[in-house]
């Protein structure tokens, strides 16, 4: 699969990040394309003559939960050092630079985790800081000895060497992190690093993005027809705006029903693509689907047997569809994260899901063709601005691809879709009245499995247990639990329990990512 990366991505990127690991790495990225310069991640194990060969402007060395003197940390090929492209490292990174330049780092007495004052020399690349900054700090480990030929930059009153540059080398380290908006100068710390240093010029903008995605497809498909699994969430629905304002009628978009979606879903989906006059065919499969779910529990499982079932059908819909047109092209809503994920450096990372949408193209003999492959949700939402979707839709919660089945744990039976669709819908309902609902990344029900006593009236109940969960994100790799109102949470949870029967109690999920995943199977 990292070869595969490697390969897909093209030489037009100015600022490479080479990635260690860091749980911001995509933070890096998407704050370089901020600035107006496209930038995009590659593994660690990339080697100098596959860099040499892109010919970037820049190469940034990423964060890592791993130290470099760890036995089997990973670490970069060292010739990436003497390519005379300027390099900056960012806390592993910057550890790195050092050590493959024969300087020393050591665990520190205490760990540096939070807000520190830096004290700084304003050049080059710290240039514009003030002599005291507020700087970010996450780490275990220090450059302890300068290599030759380095200058210190900035220190901490606990980290001597917190930056760094060896300017004949073009080389430059910080051990903060200036993507976080808690080094509140960190924008100047990469602008100075990007257009002075790198002498990175402005080529990334979405308005003359979309004309050119557009200009591609049309390229791309020629004559031909495309066909692609329309589920009405914002990177499907921008993707297939998108290709059918390159195409027009040729592309035919497929809704497939699993019987797991929510409550006037459907009716909320068709209106949607009808105001962008997209052909759309809607298949009703819940049968099938909920048999082949009849018992299952594990989350695993259920996963599994979703993700087959929905190629099964979109086959069928495909070989109808194939008879009629000269159907080559598979149309993906696919973003940046969901290809670039499978390039993590940890070769024996866990696998925690099995997320289905990214396995549908590999058995049909159709090529793929994925306009958003290289752009994070922001991006995707803007050019769906761009392409005149309103906001209600752009601004969605995500709904993951097996839907309600992995928010019902353990079995489902109708009776539990029934009282889930119901609750979530109130919740949903209550989240947009009260204006919470564009704050949150995403919010949804759950079921559990459990039954609890309760009293109703003079009755006594005994009814399921509906967990509540919220979380604040910025691309669904960590989460923080959302802070909703208590009057508003009150609210929500009498609603459900008086209108939704089944369901007697409610509980908030305050859960973060890590080490909780934002959905419970
Ligand atoms: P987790 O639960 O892994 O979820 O923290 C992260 C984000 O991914 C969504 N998700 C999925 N999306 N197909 C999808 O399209 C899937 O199989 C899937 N599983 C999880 C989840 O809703 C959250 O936004």
């Amino acid at each position: 699969m990292i070869v595969k990366i490697k390969k897909m991505i093209k030489n037009n990127i100015q600022i490479l990040i080479v990635n260690f690991g860091g749980q911001y790495c995509h933070l890096i990225a998407r704050r370089i394309r901020d600035l107006g310069v496209y930038s995009g991640i590659v593994p660690y194990d990339i080697t100098a003559k596959e860099i040499k060969e892109q010919n970037p402007k820049g190469i940034i060395l990423s964060g890592g939960p791993s130290s470099v003197n760890k036995k089997n940390a990973p670490i970069c090929d060292k010739n990436i050092l003497n390519l005379n492209i300027p390099i900056l490292g960012i806390c592993y990174g910057h550890q790195l630079i050092a050590k493959l330049s024969k300087g020393k780092v050591s665990k520190g007495k205490i760990n540096e985790y939070g807000k520190k004052q830096l004290i700084v020399k304003a050049t080059s690349l710290l240039k514009g800081l003030k002599t005291k900054e507020q700087a970010w700090m996450s780490h275990g480990d220090s450059v302890t000895r300068l290599p030759s030929q380095f200058n210190t930059l900035a220190k901490t009153d606990t980290c001597p060497i917190a930056s760094f540059e060896n300017i004949q080398k073009n080389l430059y380290g910080v051990q903060f992190h200036p993507e976080v908006v808690h080094t509140p100068k960190g924008k100047v710390v990469l602008k100075n690093f990007i257009f002075s240093i790198c002498k990175s010029k402005k080529d990334y903008d979405i308005g003359n993005l979309k004309n050119k995605l557009i200009q591609e497809i049309k390229q791309t498909v020629g004559n031909t027809h495309v066909i692609m699994g329309a589920s009405g969430g914002v990177d499907s629905t921008v993707a297939a705006v998108l290709i059918s304002k390159a195409i027009g009628k040729r592309l035919h978009c497929v809704f497939i029903d699993h019987g797991l979606i929510r409550k006037n879903e459907l009716n909320s989906v068709k209106e949607r693509y009808k105001r962008f006059k997209l052909d759309v065919k809607y298949v009703d499969a819940s049968k099938l689907f909920l048999r082949k779910l009849n018992k299952v529990t594990d989350p695993e499982k259920k996963r599994k047997i979703i993700g087959h079932a929905f190629i099964e059908v979109f086959e069928n819909v495909a070989k109808k569809l194939r008879k009629k047109h000269n159907v080559k092209f598979l149309g993906q809503g696919t973003i940046y994260p969901d290809r670039i994920e499978s390039a993590q450096p940890s070769k024996q990372a866990d696998k925690i899901k099995s997320h289905h949408n990214l396995t549908l193209p590999e058995k049909m003999n159709l090529k793929v063709i994925e306009p958003l492959k290289d752009l994070y949700k922001d991006g995707v939402r803007e050019l769906g601005e761009k392409l005149n979707i309103p906001k209600e839709i752009l601004h969605r919660h995500p709904f993951p691809g097996p839907g309600l089945a992995i928010r019902i744990l353990g079995e489902i039976t109708p009776e539990r879709l029934r009282i889930l669709r119901e609750a979530d819908y109130i919740y949903i309902e209550e989240l947009i009245k009260t204006k919470q609902y564009y704050k949150i990344w995403q919010a949804f029900a759950a079921l559990l499995p459990v039954k609890t006593v309760g009293v109703m009236g003079d009755a006594r109940t005994y009814e399921y247990l509906i967990t509540l969960r919220a979380v604040t994100s910025k691309d669904a790799m960590t989460a923080d639990w959302a802070k909703i109102p208590n009057h508003i949470l009150e609210k929500i949870s009498n609603r459900i329990i008086n209108e939704v029967k089944g369901a007697n109690r409610i509980v908030y999920d305050i859960t973060q990512k890590p080490p909780g995943t934002i959905e419970y199977e």
